[in-house]
């Protein structure tokens, strides 16, 4: 939520920090804005809206500054105006200021500053920083010590950017919220994420919390959060610069949807052997102790994690998943030897981290499926186990939820043998044939999905529900996220035996229900019979020889795999679904509204 860029270098400044703020504009947009240092001083655009709205403001300007920084905003204290727009300022504009995270003591700090005559004209938290740095320069501080003495007054999260007028620095700090360094040729960049100067570098030190840094054209000075000059190593990522663009496709969305083969050829790559029908997942924590698994995480990423607590259970592996926002360690059923996976592609997530940190006290064993290399969760679990799924823009996360899957699937096969559950894996050698030809599969779903037509027919509806049982469930709540995410149409996801239990008040002739018979049983048909006795119109996702075929007004077929491969090919079909129903209904597909990618307050 909010990111930030700066740059400093050779090349004039404000075409890369605008480019690296529509790379950025996943993590909020509802402002944005930049300052850059010029001959006299420091030039400040900013406006509430997109990036594309700081675009119409600053179109004409001729500037040759190489130095500034650049922010989007999600807002948290105050709504989306002009005024609580970043970058901020001090009164006499000499030091401007963007900033990603809560500035948890904004309120006192504040008070004092306004006591010794500092003003404010935001409602904002990060507006402190700027009249901090003021207050130490005004005693006689040099830039540096001024910062790094206003950093030492915050209390909260933050990755912070500041320039000065007069002074060729950017200076930057990170505590808690992501802060990369991406070092190119003749320019230096600072960003909340790496697709933000993609374009120019590949070329990455990912900074420490505690770690402040003065970025110059020539060079990069780090402190750890001991005071210690360090060095950090300069990492090359393998992520390529057509990955942050949206190609051919009208929106990153679809560009994603259509990705899941290679994203998912990258997921499964060196993990899987179809020749010896095993699964060599590359986790060097001990696991041979563990008796349960908890798996934690929000949104799409917890039903990622329903989908693998569902698989460790039919392996005999006790498992639970937990939404992020309710974990609690007195209600959590730890052991010593539960394993806790915190389930998060951006790896930032708050109320992920909030949890993970809470197990961590513990010292019970913990894992962080994340997409996100070096990400806070990645850093802060025993060990990463990454997704591979390339960058996500859209904010609607649809490659990593399957990617998630894909690796907690394999996850779970490993856990299954290490710990010997006594129950044989899953029909092994045919899931991992079908896993090695599942970005096939998912291609062909692709090439046939007939989601667009369907998604015209089922338009002007009051509400639609998806239901599914078992791995089907998941899907079918991530269906529904899915749904309402990006058409803000009523949509909600049920277990299919539950809808008998009260949300079958609800059917009617204008409720379609969507249902995932990924499962050899009936159960769902009988469900999904009895939305239809209520009028409901019923699209089956399915197999084309399932027998609820006779009861479906509509079908989106998917292949008859292992139970794993076709729950996760009927999840593209829903992407699918939701997709077009969002265009149908000219949505801002990339940028649902009130939403942003990585929410890292609670
Ligand atoms: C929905 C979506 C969100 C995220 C959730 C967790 O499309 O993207 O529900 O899944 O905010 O984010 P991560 O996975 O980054 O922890």
């Amino acid at each position: 939520m909010c990111g930030i860029i700066a740059h400093v270098g050779e090349r004039r400044a404000i075409s890369p920090l605008v480019t690296g703020l529509e790379k950025l504009e996943y993590r909020g947009y509802d402002s944005a804005g930049i300052a850059v240092k010029n001959g006299s001083g420091l030039d400040v655009w900013k406006c509430s809206g997109q990036v594309s709205d700081l675009k119409e403001t600053i179109d004409g300007v001729e500037s040759s500054a190489t130095l500034g920084i650049g922010h989007t905003r999600w807002s948290t204290h105050g709504p989306p105006t002009d005024e609580n727009a970043h970058p901020h300022t001090n009164r006499t504009n000499q030091v401007a200021a963007v900033h990603n995270g809560i500035i948890e003591n904004y309120a006192a700090l504040k008070d004092t500053l306004e006591e010794k005559g500092y003003e404010f004209t935001s409602d904002t938290d990060t507006e402190v920083i700027p009249n901090l740095v003021s207050y130490y320069l005004d005693r006689g501080n040099e830039p540096l010590a001024a910062f790094q003495h206003a950093v030492d007054t915050l209390e909260g999260s933050y990755a912070i950017a500041v320039v000065i007028d007069g002074n060729d620095s950017i200076y930057a700090a990170r505590q808690g919220s992501p802060l990369v360094l991406g070092v190119d040729e003749d320019s230096y960049f600072l960003a909340s994420d790496v697709p933000a100067f993609l374009d120019h570098t590949k070329n990455v030190v990912y900074l420490e919390d505690g770690d402040t840094v003065e970025v110059r054209a020539d060079g990069v000075d780090i402190t750890d959060e001991d005071d210690v000059t360090v060095r950090r190593e300069v990492e090359t990522v393998d992520w390529n610069p057509d990955e942050t663009g949206k190609g051919q496709f009208d929106h990153f969305m679809l560009k994603e949807i259509h990705t899941q083969p290679t994203s998912l050829q990258k997921t499964l790559e060196g993990r899987l052997d179809p020749a010896s029908g095993e699964i060599e997942l590359d986790i060097e924590t001990d696991l041979s102790e563990v008796d349960s698994v908890q798996l934690v995480g929000c949104g799409t990423s917890y039903h990622a994690a329903l989908f693998g607590a569902s698989l460790l259970n039919r392996c005999d592996v006790p498992a639970r998943a937990i939404r992020a926002s309710e974990y609690d360690l007195t209600t959590g059923s730890l052991t010593d030897n539960t394993l806790f996976i915190a389930v998060t592609q951006s790896g930032e997530t708050a109320d992920t981290l909030s949890a993970l940190r809470q197990v961590n006290e513990e010292g019970v064993e913990t894992l962080a499926v994340t997409n996100v290399v070096q990400s806070t969760a990645a850093r802060e679990a025993d060990e990463p186990v990454y997704i591979r799924a390339g960058p996500e823009i859209g904010v609607a996360a649809t490659k990593t939820f399957s990617s998630q899957a894909a690796v907690l699937t394999l996850l779970s096969q490993h856990l299954s043998d290490i710990v010997d559950s006594g129950v044989p894996a899953d029909n092994l050698d045919r899931l991992v044939s079908d896993m090695a030809d599942l970005p096939d599969a998912v291609e062909r779903v692709l090439q046939t999905s007939d989601a667009k037509r369907l998604a015209r027919e089922y338009l002007d509806m009051n509400a639609y529900f998806f239901i599914g049982r078992g791995l089907g469930c998941s899907v079918a709540k991530e269906g529904a996220l899915k749904f309402k995410e990006i058409t803000y149409e009523h949509a909600e996801g049920f277990a299919s035996g539950e809808l008998k239990h009260g949300p079958l008040a609800l059917v009617t002739d204008r409720t379609p229900v969507f249902a995932v018979c990924t499962d050899g049983s009936d159960k769902t048909v009988t469900n999904a019979k009895e939305a239809k006795t209520r009028g409901a119109p019923i699209v089956a996702i399915c197999p084309s020889d399932h027998q609820i075929m006779d009861a479906a007004d509509e079908h989106l077929y998917v292949p008859d795999r292992h139970p794993v491969c076709t729950n996760l090919l009927a999840n593209v079909q829903l992407q699918l679904l939701s997709y077009y129903c969002a265009t149908e209904l000219d949505r801002e597909i990339d940028k649902p509204r009130n939403l942003a990618k990585s929410v890292t307050v609670e």
